[in-house]
């Protein structure tokens, strides 16, 4: 039976990236994201552009793939920013911006969506989370809380739901070249000396690799690092 996944950040980066490993990989996706500029639609892809800053966006993407492909088996929760600087430096503002993103709207998809896995006792959430999931370096207060935010309901889900057929996988990439810092005056690549960062697809394959192992087979979380990131 065909299989559907919803993808939030799909417009660059990790989601498009994993949406595509997807696509070739004959799932349906509904791929998120504000800056398409046209959205497509074809018997197996749907783009949408709802901000998951709006709260009602959850469920929107969640009718909106079962009116298309009938059910969801997978959901993405991926769609982030990064604000870095020392605390009394930051810009509170795009900080707080951030964590509704990273945290409040990966929530209220995350209980969104399994309202609907619980009863078919089925699905796998994937969670973005980064290796500032799992540390923190100065400067990078907020953006680690928000990651960590994330590891906390993880880790809580792993527990809940190690009896049912739903699956959590928290993923934390180290440096993968995104747009995530496009506004950095000197990229982390550069900032860190490390000489290849991660690709996107390397995470795709990652997730791809773990959809393929078998049911029984619990990953709840994969750190993935380039050469030479110490942190
Ligand atoms: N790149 C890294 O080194 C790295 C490492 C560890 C973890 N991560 C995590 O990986 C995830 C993906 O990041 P990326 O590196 O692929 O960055 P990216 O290329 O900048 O992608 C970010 C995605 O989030 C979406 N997004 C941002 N604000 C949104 C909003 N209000 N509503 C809906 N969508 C929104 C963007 O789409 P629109 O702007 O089109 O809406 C875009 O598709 C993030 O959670 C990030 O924290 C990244």
């Amino acid at each position: 039976m065909e299989k559907t996944a919803v993808i939030t950040g799909a417009t660059s980066g990790i989601g498009k990236a994993i949406s595509e490993k997807l696509i070739k990989n004959r799932i349906n996706v509904l791929m998120n994201g504000r800056s398409f500029s046209e959205t497509i639609e074809t018997k197996s892809i749907i783009q949408t552009k709802y901000d998951l800053l709006e709260s009602d966006t959850p469920k929107k993407l969640l009718d909106i793939a079962i009116n298309k492909f009938g059910k969801v088996d997978y959901l993405f929760v991926n769609a982030g920013t990064i604000e870095s600087a020392s605390i009394e430096n930051i810009d509170i503002e795009k900080m707080c911006s951030m964590m509704r993103l990273k945290v409040e709207s990966s929530f209220r998809l995350i209980y969104t969506f399994l309202k609907y896995m619980k009863p078919l006792d089925s699905g796998h959430v994937f969670i973005m989370s980064s290796v500032l999931g799992t540390k923190t370096r100065e400067n990078s207060g907020a953006y680690a809380a928000a990651n960590y935010a994330l590891e906390a309901l993880a880790e809580s889900l792993r527990m809940e739901l190690s009896d049912t057929n739903i699956q959590i996988t928290c993923i934390e990439p180290g440096l993968v070249r995104t747009n995530l810092h496009k506004d950095w005056p000197l990229h982390p690549q550069e900032l860190l000396g490390i000489s290849n960062a991660l690709k996107p697809e390397d995470i795709a394959d990652t997730v791809i690799d773990i959809m393929n192992k078998s049911d029984y087979i619990r990953i709840p979380k994969i750190m993935i690092l380039p050469k030479g990131h110490r942190i």
